[in-house]
């Protein structure tokens, strides 16, 4: 086991651990945030930046700063390392700059975007976003695909983080899609449009930390903050069977993998639970599934509403609010 002091908390932790997992055995808000890196994905993370931090002493041997802030979800810890990141002003004037960086292309699209609620790119902007953009180019535009019967993509949302295309490599036989061009130009596309199909492509859609890839199952029925998360089974022969349904009233709305509280799948889930079984006898419900994650679903901003808001699911009664954490 090595030690590390980061942001002034010590830890013991073993070899080869990084940075960013040490920061998340001692949890709280010295998390750096991580919009790329995924505990579960091979190979993921050092693309989108999010996580950098400062290495105040690199280790007990060589106690010199690191020359440059690091990414704290490839670094990993050295005996004696030292780290900084919500107790270093450069790394949260860092953290704002990437904020900014990634927001260049970005459209204003959460009011119509699925992931509104649940998006990281929406929390990231929230805490460290400025009002105003200092960019003076267009955006780029891409017009909007279908990937399958299930699957949307918006471009214009994605942020590269690659997370879907360890997902399709890892998770699925044959990936059909990943990051064409280079630079300005780049994009996530399948090869001459082709369809993702198989058992567990869906999950893209739970990877992806914005609205880049959306289950068309479920486009436009409801703003997430409306619907109750449940923890829900059924007895399945490609996966666990261990789902999240999302319910309004007695009604499913939509059903993703269970998250954790740094929005990663606890386990990843076959397309037959997520896309075609939305019937509420086809799962045993579990009970209300209490959202860990810092995001406006588990802030209950609206719990506090008198009047109802004038958007409204479609059909059914809200069932008790109190349950909804
Ligand atoms: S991806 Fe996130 S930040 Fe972007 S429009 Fe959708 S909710 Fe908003
Ligand atoms: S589509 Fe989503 S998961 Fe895939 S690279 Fe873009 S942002 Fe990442
Ligand atoms: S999470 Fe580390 S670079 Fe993206």
């Amino acid at each position: 086991m090595i030690k590390v002091t980061i942001d002034n908390i010590t830890i013991e932790v073993a070899e080869g651990t990084t940075i960013l997992e040490a920061t998340r055995k001692i949890g709280g808000k010295i998390v750096p945030p991580a919009m790329c890196w995924y505990s579960k994905l091979k190979g993921s993370g050092g693309k989108c930046r999010t996580c950098l931090v400062r290495v105040a002493e690199s280790s007990a041997k060589d106690p010199r700063p690191m020359p440059k802030l690091v990414a704290s979800c490839s670094t990993p810890v050295q005996d004696g390392m030292v780290v900084q990141n919500t107790t270093s002003q450069e790394v949260l004037d860092a953290r704002k700059a990437i904020v900014e960086f990634l927001l260049i292309n970005h459209p204003l699209d959460c009011p119509v975007c699925d992931q509104a609620g649940e998006c990281d790119l929406q929390d990231l902007s929230f805490e460290h976003g400025v009002v105003e953009t200092r960019s003076e180019e267009d955006r780029r535009e891409f017009p909007v695909i279908d990937i399958g019967d299930s699957i949307k993509l918006h471009m214009n949302r994605c942020i590269l983080c690659y997370r879907c295309v360890f997902t399709a490599d890892q998770l699925t036989d044959k990936r059909v899609h990943g990051v064409l061009y280079r630079g300005d130009a780049a994009e996530i596309s399948t090869y001459i449009q082709n369809v993702i199909d198989n058992d567990f492509s869906g999950n893209v859609i739970d990877v992806c930390p914005v609205g880049a890839l959306t289950d068309r199952t479920f486009r436009f029925r409801s703003r997430v903050w409306f619907l109750e998360p449940m923890d829900a089974h059924r007895e399945c022969r490609k996966c666990s069977g261990k789902v999240t349904a999302w319910m309004f009233g007695n009604e499913i709305y939509r059903i993703t993998g269970r998250k954790d509280q740094y929005g990663e799948l606890e386990e990843f889930i076959c397309n037959e639970c997520r896309f075609e079984k939305k019937d509420r006898n086809d799962w045993v419900i579990e009970g209300p599934r209490k959202i860990k994650r810092q995001s406006v679903i588990s802030a209950n901003h609206y719990e506090k509403l008198i009047k109802p808001s004038v958007i409204q699911p479609i059909e059914g009664k809200m069932g008790k609010k109190e349950e909804k954490t």
